[in-house]
Protein backbone atom coordinates (compact mmCIF):
# COMPACT_ATOMS: atom_id res chain seq x y z
CA UNK A 1 0.00 0.00 0.00
CA UNK A 2 2.61 2.62 0.91
CA UNK A 3 4.68 2.17 -2.65
CA UNK A 4 1.17 2.87 -4.30
CA UNK A 5 1.18 6.52 -1.78
CA UNK A 6 4.50 6.99 -2.75
CA UNK A 7 4.04 6.94 -6.62
CA UNK A 8 0.97 9.01 -6.50
CA UNK A 9 3.32 11.50 -4.53
CA UNK A 10 5.40 11.69 -7.50
CA UNK A 11 2.92 12.21 -10.39
CA UNK A 12 2.85 15.96 -9.97
CA UNK A 13 2.33 18.23 -13.54
CA UNK A 14 5.51 19.36 -14.93
CA UNK A 15 5.78 22.31 -16.74
CA UNK A 16 7.57 20.95 -19.87
CA UNK A 17 6.51 17.58 -19.29
CA UNK A 18 9.29 15.80 -20.63
CA UNK A 19 9.31 12.08 -21.45
CA UNK A 20 11.86 10.27 -19.79
CA UNK A 21 12.98 6.12 -20.45
CA UNK A 22 11.31 4.13 -18.34
CA UNK A 23 13.05 1.71 -15.87
CA UNK A 24 11.75 -1.55 -18.62
CA UNK A 25 13.57 0.47 -21.01
CA UNK A 26 17.08 0.47 -19.78
CA UNK A 27 18.59 -2.51 -21.64
CA UNK A 28 22.60 -1.97 -19.86
CA UNK A 29 22.91 -2.31 -16.36
CA UNK A 30 25.43 0.49 -16.63
CA UNK A 31 22.26 2.83 -17.76
CA UNK A 32 20.11 1.27 -15.02
CA UNK A 33 22.08 1.69 -11.51
CA UNK A 34 22.86 5.06 -12.75
CA UNK A 35 19.27 6.49 -13.51
CA UNK A 36 19.01 8.34 -10.22
CA UNK A 37 22.79 10.04 -10.48
CA UNK A 38 21.93 11.03 -14.05
CA UNK A 39 18.61 12.38 -13.19
CA UNK A 40 20.18 14.32 -10.52
CA UNK A 41 23.00 15.78 -12.22
CA UNK A 42 21.01 16.78 -15.06
CA UNK A 43 18.60 18.14 -12.42
CA UNK A 44 16.13 16.30 -14.53
CA UNK A 45 14.10 15.53 -11.78
CA UNK A 46 10.89 15.24 -14.27
CA UNK A 47 9.68 11.73 -12.52
CA UNK A 48 12.00 10.21 -10.80
CA UNK A 49 12.92 6.34 -10.95
CA UNK A 50 14.33 3.85 -9.07
CA UNK A 51 15.74 1.73 -11.04
CA UNK A 52 17.72 -2.09 -10.13
CA UNK A 53 19.14 -4.53 -12.38
CA UNK A 54 18.17 -7.89 -11.49
CA UNK A 55 18.63 -10.95 -13.42
CA UNK A 56 19.05 -8.68 -16.94
CA UNK A 57 16.45 -6.83 -16.39
CA UNK A 58 16.13 -3.04 -15.16
CA UNK A 59 13.05 -2.79 -13.08
CA UNK A 60 11.44 0.14 -11.37
CA UNK A 61 11.52 -0.47 -7.95
CA UNK A 62 8.51 2.50 -7.17
CA UNK A 63 6.51 0.06 -9.85
CA UNK A 64 7.12 -3.06 -10.05
CA UNK A 65 8.37 -4.50 -6.40
CA UNK A 66 7.43 -4.21 -3.82
CA UNK A 67 10.83 -3.15 -1.44
CA UNK A 68 10.70 -4.62 2.06
CA UNK A 69 13.02 -1.81 3.35
CA UNK A 70 12.43 -3.37 6.77
CA UNK A 71 14.80 -6.31 5.50
CA UNK A 72 17.62 -4.20 4.54
CA UNK A 73 21.01 -3.00 6.20
CA UNK A 74 21.48 0.52 6.68
CA UNK A 75 24.24 0.83 3.80
CA UNK A 76 22.00 -0.86 1.46
CA UNK A 77 18.82 1.79 2.73
CA UNK A 78 21.09 4.77 2.51
CA UNK A 79 21.79 3.80 -1.14
CA UNK A 80 17.92 3.45 -2.06
CA UNK A 81 15.81 6.04 -2.27
CA UNK A 82 12.90 4.59 -1.53
CA UNK A 83 14.08 3.60 2.04
CA UNK A 84 14.88 5.56 4.76
CA UNK A 85 17.33 4.38 7.74
CA UNK A 86 15.72 5.88 10.84
CA UNK A 87 15.73 4.92 14.12
CA UNK A 88 17.98 2.16 13.90
CA UNK A 89 15.66 0.45 11.09
CA UNK A 90 15.31 0.95 7.64
CA UNK A 91 11.63 1.97 6.56
CA UNK A 92 9.85 2.75 3.46
CA UNK A 93 10.63 6.50 2.51
CA UNK A 94 7.84 8.59 3.31
CA UNK A 95 8.55 12.23 2.86
CA UNK A 96 11.12 14.76 4.71
CA UNK A 97 8.93 16.51 7.38
CA UNK A 98 8.29 12.91 8.68
CA UNK A 99 11.76 12.94 9.52
CA UNK A 100 13.42 14.65 12.76
CA UNK A 101 16.56 14.24 14.40
CA UNK A 102 18.30 15.23 17.38
CA UNK A 103 20.20 18.94 17.04
CA UNK A 104 23.48 17.50 16.08
CA UNK A 105 23.03 15.52 13.50
CA UNK A 106 20.13 16.74 12.13
CA UNK A 107 21.50 18.57 8.67
CA UNK A 108 23.64 15.47 8.30
CA UNK A 109 21.06 13.46 8.53
CA UNK A 110 18.72 15.24 6.54
CA UNK A 111 21.13 14.95 3.60
CA UNK A 112 21.48 11.03 3.90
CA UNK A 113 17.98 10.64 3.21
CA UNK A 114 18.42 13.08 0.53
CA UNK A 115 16.80 16.38 1.96
CA UNK A 116 16.94 19.72 3.77
CA UNK A 117 16.81 20.69 6.94
CA UNK A 118 14.83 23.57 8.18
CA UNK A 119 16.20 23.87 12.14
CA UNK A 120 13.85 21.48 13.31
CA UNK A 121 13.20 18.58 10.97
CA UNK A 122 14.03 17.44 7.52
CA UNK A 123 12.62 19.21 4.54
CA UNK A 124 12.31 20.19 0.74
CA UNK A 125 13.30 16.54 -0.83
CA UNK A 126 16.27 17.26 -3.24
CA UNK A 127 15.38 14.55 -5.45
CA UNK A 128 12.19 15.15 -6.43
CA UNK A 129 10.10 12.27 -4.27
CA UNK A 130 7.80 14.57 -3.00
CA UNK A 131 6.69 18.19 -4.08
CA UNK A 132 9.30 20.63 -3.99
CA UNK A 133 8.71 24.46 -3.33
CA UNK A 134 11.09 27.55 -2.38
CA UNK A 135 8.54 27.81 0.37
CA UNK A 136 9.69 24.80 2.52
CA UNK A 137 13.38 25.78 2.47
CA UNK A 138 14.21 27.49 5.76
CA UNK A 139 17.76 28.92 5.08
CA UNK A 140 19.39 31.61 2.90
CA UNK A 141 22.10 29.38 2.22
CA UNK A 142 19.83 26.60 0.61
CA UNK A 143 17.53 29.18 -0.94
CA UNK A 144 19.97 31.34 -2.71
CA UNK A 145 21.30 28.16 -4.28
CA UNK A 146 17.80 26.54 -5.19
CA UNK A 147 16.42 26.02 -8.65
CA UNK A 148 13.56 23.88 -9.45
CA UNK A 149 13.99 23.25 -13.22
CA UNK A 150 10.92 21.15 -13.85
CA UNK A 151 8.79 24.15 -12.52
CA UNK A 152 11.37 26.94 -14.33
CA UNK A 153 10.75 28.27 -10.58
CA UNK A 154 13.94 30.18 -8.93
CA UNK A 155 14.01 30.18 -5.53
CA UNK A 156 14.70 33.75 -4.16
CA UNK A 157 15.56 35.32 -0.74
CA UNK A 158 13.19 37.93 0.80
CA UNK A 159 15.32 38.66 3.56
CA UNK A 160 13.60 36.40 5.97
CA UNK A 161 11.66 33.74 3.85
CA UNK A 162 12.86 31.85 0.45
CA UNK A 163 9.96 32.77 -2.13
CA UNK A 164 9.86 30.96 -5.71
CA UNK A 165 9.54 32.87 -8.77
CA UNK A 166 8.76 31.27 -12.01
CA UNK A 167 10.73 31.44 -15.07
CA UNK A 168 9.86 32.08 -19.13
CA UNK A 169 12.84 33.24 -19.80
CA UNK A 170 16.59 34.27 -18.31
CA UNK A 171 16.68 37.96 -19.45
CA UNK A 172 15.33 39.36 -15.99
CA UNK A 173 17.96 37.76 -13.90
CA UNK A 174 20.54 39.05 -11.94
CA UNK A 175 24.36 37.87 -12.34
CA UNK A 176 24.26 35.53 -9.36
CA UNK A 177 20.30 34.29 -10.28
CA UNK A 178 21.69 33.78 -13.67
CA UNK A 179 24.60 31.86 -11.73
CA UNK A 180 21.59 29.78 -9.97
CA UNK A 181 19.83 28.69 -13.40
CA UNK A 182 23.14 27.99 -15.09
CA UNK A 183 21.33 24.62 -16.12
CA UNK A 184 19.00 27.04 -18.61
CA UNK A 185 20.87 30.19 -18.53
CA UNK A 186 24.48 32.14 -18.87
CA UNK A 187 25.73 35.42 -17.90
CA UNK A 188 27.62 36.30 -21.21
CA UNK A 189 28.23 40.24 -21.77
CA UNK A 190 26.93 41.68 -18.75
CA UNK A 191 23.45 40.12 -19.57
CA UNK A 192 21.83 36.83 -18.61
CA UNK A 193 20.78 34.98 -21.82
CA UNK A 194 19.97 31.55 -22.81
CA UNK A 195 22.28 28.40 -22.44
CA UNK A 196 24.38 26.81 -25.15
CA UNK A 197 25.99 23.68 -24.74
CA UNK A 198 29.41 25.55 -24.64
CA UNK A 199 28.87 26.86 -21.55
CA UNK A 200 28.25 23.84 -19.42
CA UNK A 201 26.36 24.16 -16.18
CA UNK A 202 27.78 23.44 -12.42
CA UNK A 203 25.82 20.47 -10.55
CA UNK A 204 23.02 21.79 -8.36
CA UNK A 205 24.66 22.19 -5.15
CA UNK A 206 28.00 23.42 -6.59
CA UNK A 207 28.71 26.31 -8.21
CA UNK A 208 32.17 26.43 -8.96
CA UNK A 209 34.61 23.74 -10.03
CA UNK A 210 33.85 21.20 -12.44
CA UNK A 211 31.63 22.08 -14.91
CA UNK A 212 29.36 19.57 -16.17
CA UNK A 213 28.27 18.79 -19.43
CA UNK A 214 24.41 18.08 -19.03
CA UNK A 215 22.08 18.14 -22.21
CA UNK A 216 19.11 20.82 -20.93
CA UNK A 217 15.57 22.25 -21.26
CA UNK A 218 15.36 25.73 -23.25
CA UNK A 219 14.17 27.74 -20.90
CA UNK A 220 12.01 29.56 -23.57
CA UNK A 221 10.49 26.55 -25.86
CA UNK A 222 11.16 23.72 -23.25
CA UNK A 223 12.72 21.69 -26.21
CA UNK A 224 15.80 19.28 -25.01
CA UNK A 225 18.82 20.41 -26.23
CA UNK A 226 21.43 18.00 -26.27
CA UNK A 227 25.38 18.04 -25.55
CA UNK A 228 28.23 15.37 -25.01
CA UNK A 229 31.74 16.13 -24.37
CA UNK A 230 33.84 16.36 -27.78
CA UNK A 231 37.19 14.43 -27.93
CA UNK A 232 39.50 18.25 -27.18
CA UNK A 233 37.15 18.30 -23.70
CA UNK A 234 34.82 21.45 -25.00
CA UNK A 235 31.59 20.63 -24.39
CA UNK A 236 29.19 20.84 -27.70
CA UNK A 237 25.60 20.27 -29.53
CA UNK A 238 25.24 16.59 -30.57
CA UNK A 239 22.55 14.56 -31.83
CA UNK A 240 21.89 11.65 -29.56
CA UNK A 241 21.75 9.06 -31.96
CA UNK A 242 25.65 9.14 -32.44
CA UNK A 243 26.54 8.81 -28.55
CA UNK A 244 28.39 5.75 -27.04
CA UNK A 245 27.53 2.91 -24.54
CA UNK A 246 28.75 5.48 -21.22
CA UNK A 247 26.89 8.56 -23.24
CA UNK A 248 24.15 7.43 -24.47
CA UNK A 249 21.53 7.60 -21.39
CA UNK A 250 22.95 10.04 -19.12
CA UNK A 251 23.66 12.70 -22.17
CA UNK A 252 20.51 12.50 -23.58
CA UNK A 253 18.35 13.77 -20.90
CA UNK A 254 17.00 10.53 -19.95
CA UNK A 255 15.53 9.98 -23.28
CA UNK A 256 17.39 7.53 -25.21
CA UNK A 257 19.38 4.58 -24.13
CA UNK A 258 21.87 2.13 -25.42
CA UNK A 259 20.82 -1.19 -26.89
CA UNK A 260 23.56 -3.88 -26.94
CA UNK A 261 22.31 -6.04 -29.32
CA UNK A 262 22.20 -3.02 -32.39
CA UNK A 263 24.88 -1.80 -30.67
CA UNK A 264 23.00 1.85 -31.14
CA UNK A 265 21.63 4.54 -29.23
CA UNK A 266 18.26 4.63 -29.33
CA UNK A 267 14.86 6.70 -28.27
CA UNK A 268 13.09 4.85 -25.72
CA UNK A 269 9.67 4.41 -26.83
CA UNK A 270 7.21 4.18 -24.07
C1 LIG B 1 10.10 22.73 9.86
O1 LIG B 1 9.30 21.78 9.20
C2 LIG B 1 8.33 21.18 10.02
C3 LIG B 1 7.66 20.07 9.22
O2 LIG B 1 7.16 20.56 7.99
C4 LIG B 1 7.36 22.24 10.50
O3 LIG B 1 6.37 21.65 11.33
C5 LIG B 1 8.12 23.32 11.24
O4 LIG B 1 7.25 24.37 11.59
C6 LIG B 1 9.25 23.85 10.40
N1 LIG B 1 10.08 24.74 11.19
C7 LIG B 1 10.58 25.87 10.73
C8 LIG B 1 11.46 26.63 11.65
O5 LIG B 1 10.33 26.27 9.60
C1 LIG C 1 8.92 37.40 2.60
O1 LIG C 1 8.01 36.38 2.25
C2 LIG C 1 7.20 35.95 3.32
C3 LIG C 1 6.39 34.75 2.85
O2 LIG C 1 5.76 35.00 1.62
C4 LIG C 1 6.32 37.14 3.76
O3 LIG C 1 5.49 36.73 4.83
C5 LIG C 1 7.22 38.28 4.19
O4 LIG C 1 6.46 39.41 4.49
C6 LIG C 1 8.20 38.62 3.08
N1 LIG C 1 9.16 39.58 3.60
C7 LIG C 1 9.55 40.65 2.90
C8 LIG C 1 10.57 41.50 3.55
O5 LIG C 1 9.10 40.90 1.80
C1 LIG D 1 28.39 42.99 -25.89
O1 LIG D 1 27.44 44.04 -25.83
C2 LIG D 1 27.84 45.20 -26.55
C3 LIG D 1 26.82 46.30 -26.27
O2 LIG D 1 25.51 45.82 -26.36
C4 LIG D 1 27.92 44.86 -28.04
O3 LIG D 1 28.34 45.98 -28.79
C5 LIG D 1 28.94 43.73 -28.21
O4 LIG D 1 28.96 43.30 -29.57
C6 LIG D 1 28.57 42.54 -27.33
N1 LIG D 1 29.62 41.54 -27.38
C7 LIG D 1 29.37 40.26 -27.58
C8 LIG D 1 30.56 39.35 -27.56
O5 LIG D 1 28.26 39.81 -27.73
Amino acid sequence: MKIFILFSLILFINSADVQTCLCSNLQTKYDCENAVKFQAASQDLFDLKVCIWNEGQCLDLLKDVVVPCSALDQKICGNLPSCAWYNGACQTFTKCSDYQFEKSILSQSCEGINCLDNGTSCTFDLIGRGEQSCEQIAFEEDCQRMYILYKKTICNWNGSACVGQSLSSCSSLTEKQCLQVNSQCAWKNNSCVKRTCEDGQYSSFVQEGVKLCSSYLDIETDQVMYCEISEDGQCVTSDPEELGRKDCYSQSFQQYTWYPGDQECQKCQS
